[in-house]
């Protein structure tokens, strides 16, 4: 069962309760006693930030309201407060909690957010051992947020748990053709139209790209158009989402040394899951835009008829390209879905992707990386939206210069640039691809992490969603 997030301002007496408050307001919180606020005192004099007080028939708990450079940093410390008062939670086997804020900020939509996302779990092919955290429902008690405001809120924070589940599934239980049935499923739950292309489809729209990069598989490829088109659209112009759906990365012929680089390639379609997410967001939520997302969806294999290093492809758009590595398989697949978007005169298209390992050892994972020809104005918007949601964007250049890393000798370009700057000539490669305004987010990095941190856990973190839900959310409003 999914955490639900609630709103109600009537509170039975024996609720667990959290209260957000600021360390040197401690004593005006109505809801303490005498000794309450002596012991909460003495404890913010120890750098507690958390204090836990046992009523006996409910738990109160008092967060200290974080101090911090910024307003966005302050939020960010709130919900991986949430993390920290999770572990108590759990501790204390806490199925309920209520959130009240002292302070005035809107904190508990914050601190909310954190216990959800940390509270995730992923124990579907647990048989046995499986512990399951006690919190089901968190409550926000605030007559000052509107029930409208912790609605959305659901929305969004259940789109990032879908996303995370569709990363976490295991490959041999989500080939090409069972992702792009998990896509239709959403649609139905959340309410957009999904049409999935099938292997004759994509081959009548000459897609040069994924059909190579299936070459090589057992399973055949996909192609899933999602949309949501409210009569309230305020847009004449389509946004448009991308996302790569590379459901298993082995690399091909081009074969990733395994252990270290192909256990985890499973999440490798967390573009196209990050794309999904948001459109159930922003269906559920009912946002008044036009939106339409592409998933082109294939695993990449050393089959027998494997796609190889030395073959030249004819393109969805008629471009010609020689490929040089099929592990850089992820910008064929998104060159032929960013060539079929024309098609929609796109307002704009955003694209998601695990595109390059140069992207994560750039910035690790406490970054996104954005290429973008779209301008200033769609930049610094979508910036300020990633400090905002603490999913921060550094922007890469593509710079004419950086066209010269992927000339070939004997095709339109090639498929992998030199040594250096491996993450720029994968944008400079999808670049070639558009003729709209476009950001490439490459997610690399984030999307999926070996060791927990804190609210985003660890394997898959639904990392975008939240990010491109605000953004578009943004220009709905
Ligand atoms: N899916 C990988 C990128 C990746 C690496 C994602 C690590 C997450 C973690 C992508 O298809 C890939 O293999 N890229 C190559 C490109 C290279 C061959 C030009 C890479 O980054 O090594
Ligand atoms: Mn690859
Ligand atoms: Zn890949």
């Amino acid at each position: 069962m999914p955490t639900q997030l609630k709103y109600s301002t009537t509170l039975a007496k024996n609720t667990d309760l959290a209260i957000i408050v600021q360390a040197d307001k401690v004593a005006s919180v109505e809801d303490l006693q005498k000794e309450e606020i002596a012991y909460v005192q003495q404890q913010v004099e120890k750098e507690a930030k958390i204090i836990s007080l046992n009523r006996y028939s409910h738990h109160l708990y008092i967060v200290l309201a974080p101090e911090a450079k910024t307003q966005n940093l302050a939020q960010e410390a709130l919900r991986q407060a949430g993390y920290t008062l999770l572990k108590q939670l759990k501790a204390n086997k806490t199925e309920a909690l209520a959130i009240l804020d002292k302070t005035g900020t809107n904190a508990s939509l914050y601190l909310a957010e954190g216990l959800y996302l940390s509270n995730y779990e992923f124990h579907k092919y647990k048989t046995k051992g499986i512990k399951p955290s006690s919190l089901q429902t968190i409550t926000i008690a605030d007559s000052n947020i509107n029930e409208q405001t912790v609605k959305e809120l659901q929305h969004v924070l259940e789109a990032v748990t879908l996303t995370r589940d569709l990363v976490n599934e295991p490959h041999n239980n989500q080939s090409a053709t069972q992702f792009s049935e998990n896509l239709e499923e959403i649609g139905r739950e959340a309410g957009f139209k999904t049409e999935v292309l099938d292997e004759l489809k994509i081959q009548t729209l000459k897609m040069g790209g994924l059909l190579a990069v299936n070459q090589g598989s057992e399973e055949p490829p996909t192609f899933t158009i999602m949309e949501w088109q409210p009569e309230n659209a305020k847009n004449k112009k389509p946004y448009v989402l991308v996302g790569k759906g590379v459901v298993y990365d082995t690399g091909g012929l081009s074969l990733k040394p395994t252990p270290q680089s192909m256990d985890y390639m499973k999440s490798d379609m967390a573009g196209a899951a990050a794309v999904a997410g948001v459109m159930y967001a922003i269906a559920k939520n009912k946002l008044p835009l036009h939106v339409i997302a592409l998933i082109p969806a294939t695993d990449n294999r050393p089959g027998g008829n494997a796609y190889a290093p030395g073959d030249v492809l004819t393109m969805h758009n008629g471009m010609t390209v020689e490929v040089l590595n099929t592990d850089a398989e992820g910008r064929l697949i998104l060159a032929d879905a960013l060539s079929f978007a024309q098609k929609y005169n796109p307002e704009l298209v955003i694209d998601m992707a695990t595109l390059t390992g140069a992207a994560a050892r750039a910035v690790g994972k406490e970054g996104l990386v954005a290429m973008s020809n779209a301008g200033d104005d769609v930049m610094n918007s979508l910036k300020k939206f990633g400090e905002q949601v603490h999913e921060r964007i550094v922007e890469f250049p593509l710079w004419d210069e950086y066209k010269k890393h992927i000339e070939s000798e004997i095709a339109d370009i090639k498929n992998i640039g030199g040594a250096e700057a491996g993450a720029i000539s994968a944008g400079k490669f999808l670049e070639c691809f558009t003729n709209y305004p476009w950001v490439h987010f490459d997610i690399a990095g984030v999307a999926y992490l070996l060791g927990e941190d804190s609210y985003r856990g660890k394997q898959a973190t639904g990392s975008g969603v939240r990010l491109i839900y605000n953004y578009l959310s943004s220009l709905a409003n």
